[in-house]
């Protein structure tokens, strides 16, 4: 990785944004990588803006590299005040913004956090195809009704797997993921 992808990527997590669960989020996407055990989770919150229904607040946790964190911090950002559909129209690379473009190695990072979009937003659609482009392979999720009423942590999500999900398993760290 290039240094100044890294001082980029150390801003972004220096004061990441939107940090966190939120309570009556409308949507709720949570999507591991089974390759490197990082896992994210996204909540969103919709507000009727001039008659369009539009995202007002979308939050995230994750077990996740650095890389993964600053482009979930970002998207949350650029995602505001989108539409669902647009907010579905953004391209990996544009959910990654200021970082710019990411090397082969680490595009997967932002692809969890496109799922993590992807499932929030149209969690009836995530199980068959978070993203036909996406290589992020485990994608657990639930409709907001769902999850809010089961709620578990991301933690609970991490270590316990509900049944039916797809169990996360650790393998030896990948060379071509750790530069
Ligand atoms: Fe796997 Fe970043 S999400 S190394």
């Amino acid at each position: 990785m290039n240094e100044d992808l890294e001082k980029r990527i150390r801003a972004a997590i220096l004061n990441p944004q939107n940090v966190g669960e939120m309570a009556g989020a409308d949507g709720i996407g949570t999507v591991g990588n089974s390759d490197c055990g990082e896992m994210l989770r996204m909540w969103i919150k919709f507000k009727d803006e001039n008659g369009r229904k539009v995202i007002d607040r979308a939050t995230f946790q994750s077990f996740g590299c650095e890389t993964a964190i600053a482009v979930a911090s970002l998207a949350t950002e650029l995602i505001r005040g989108k539409t669902a559909q647009e907010a579905l129209s953004l391209k990996t690379e544009e959910l990654a913004g200021q970082l710019g473009p990411l090397p082969p190695m680490k595009i997967h990072c932002a692809q969890l956090v496109e799922g993590a979009l992807r499932s929030a937003l149209a969690p009836e659609n995530a199980t068959a195809t978070a993203h036909p482009a996406s290589a992020v392979p485990v994608l657990v999720t639930a409709p907001a009704s769902v999850a809010s009423a089961a709620a578990p942590t991301l933690l609970d999500s991490f270590t316990k797997p509900k049944e039916g999900a797809v169990k996360i398993v650790f393998r030896p760290p990948n060379p071509s993921t750790t530069a």
